[in-house]
């Protein structure tokens, strides 16, 4: 069984800025750095990555130009031991890449060029060949491509892969509000792609931007928090528009699972009509770059594995805890081993602060809904 990772991949360069400020970047001025650190970036890279640490041999499908960047990105993941093979070399393209101004004590500024990212099309994702597994696209609002025209590229790449047997996975990024991106008209996008979609697993504050910019904003200006009502509203919206079931990534609160009866047509009766909270694990938090697409990573894997929903969102809880617990996005993610070993020890979990009345805490550590039908 093959697991696909497709979608956005760039190369970061981040120069080793030891002195000095982003002020002393002036006409004429010249900042001497401390050396040059690549490291490549977005869903295909680090979820791509983190799987293959857990031991999985995904395939990646991404787009990168026929240049130097091309090449430093295969290079980088060769050394973690994955095969580039089918990523495209675009002849005549600039791969996509961020330069990352990093001065000591300030906040980040960054030059993105999104490169490839904006010209991968359908036909960059090819799965002919391939046993059908689990296939993964990550960041629809980083790839022209893919959100104009409402979404019908973005539509025929999972209607191939769902119609070929592939249970179908689908991560969001947040736009700009203001670029094309963040005027696309999301809703009407994920109305004609979710029903092709198993897995939606976005963060909640996506989801509130593409579905309910009024919350969002209050959401974010703190005039409105969070609560399982929230959750279960937008989930149940996302379950009506066609997607099998809904993830919403909640960061120190969890992950939240929802599940329509359809799926359970597809995975087994198990994934029916499922409402479930998983709460963090405890850790010495370092850096939270890539605990998205790194909780993603075990999400999959135990879906490939054939896990309860219950232990699934532990396991992608537990692979996002060690992401955090280092600045780098994949340098914490250690065997699957390992991860099932440090929760079968006792690992201990952060009960999330939101309001959610009804739900029932369970042995195993992760929280069931009012409306959950697992056996239970
Ligand atoms: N403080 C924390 N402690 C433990 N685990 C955490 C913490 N923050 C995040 N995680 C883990 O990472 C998961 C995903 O985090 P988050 O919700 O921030 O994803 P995201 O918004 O997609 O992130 P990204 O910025 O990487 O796109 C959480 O569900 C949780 O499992
Ligand atoms: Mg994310």
């Amino acid at each position: 069984m093959e697991i696909v990772v497709a979608g956005h991949l760039c190369l970061d360069i981040i120069p080793n800025w030891q002195a000095g400020s982003l002020a002393s970047i002036k006409p004429g001025a010249m900042i001497q750095v401390q050396g040059l650190k690549f490291s490549t970036g977005g869903a295909v890279s680090n979820t791509g990555i983190a799987l293959k640490r857990l031991g999985f041999a995904p395939r990646l499908m991404a787009c990168t130009g026929d240049d130097h960047l091309g090449s430093i990105v295969r290079s980088i993941l060769r050394r973690e031991g994955v095969n580039p093979d089918r990523i495209a070399s675009v002849e005549g393209a600039t791969t996509s890449y961020t330069i990352v101004l990093n001065p000591p004590g300030t906040d980040r500024a960054f030059i993105h060029y999104p490169g490839t990212n904006d010209t991968f099309a359908a036909d960059a994702v090819d799965l002919r060949g391939l046993e059908p597994g689990v296939f993964h696209l990550g960041y629809p609002p980083l790839m022209r491509e893919l959100y104009i025209a409402e979404g019908i590229n973005l539509e025929a790449i999972f209607r191939r892969a769902k119609q070929g047997g592939w249970i179908t996975s689908l991560d969001m990024a947040l736009p700009d509000p203001h670029s094309e991106a963040g005027q696309a008209p999301w809703r009407r996008i994920l109305a004609r792609v979710l029903p092709q979609v198993d897995f939606f697993l976005p963060s909640l504050d996506e989801i509130l931007f593409m579905l309910d910019q009024d919350t969002f904003y209050a959401v974010q200006s703190g005039s409105r928090s969070i609560d399982a009502e929230l959750l279960d509203g937008l989930s149940g919206e996302l379950l009506d528009m066609g997607a099998g079931a809904v993830g919403l990534k909640l960061g120190d609160q969890g992950l939240f699972l929802r599940t329509g009866a359809g799926i359970g047509g597809r995975l087994g009766e198990k994934w029916a009509n499922r409402q479930l909270l998983s709460p963090i694990f405890q850790v010495d938090v370092q850096g939270t770059t890539g605990a998205g697409d790194t909780t993603i990573a075990g999400f999959l894997a135990g879906v490939a594995l054939g896990m309860d929903p219950a232990e699934v969102v532990t396991l992608a809880n537990g692979v996002g805890a060690c992401c955090v617990e280092t600045l780098s996005a994949i340098e914490g993610i250690p065997s699957l081993q390992e991860v099932q070993a440090r929760i079968q020890r006792g690992w201990r979990r952060v009960l999330p602060t939101i309001p959610h009345p009804g739900w029932r805490a369970a042995q195993d550590g992760v929280l069931y809904g009012p409306m959950d039908q697992g056996e239970w």
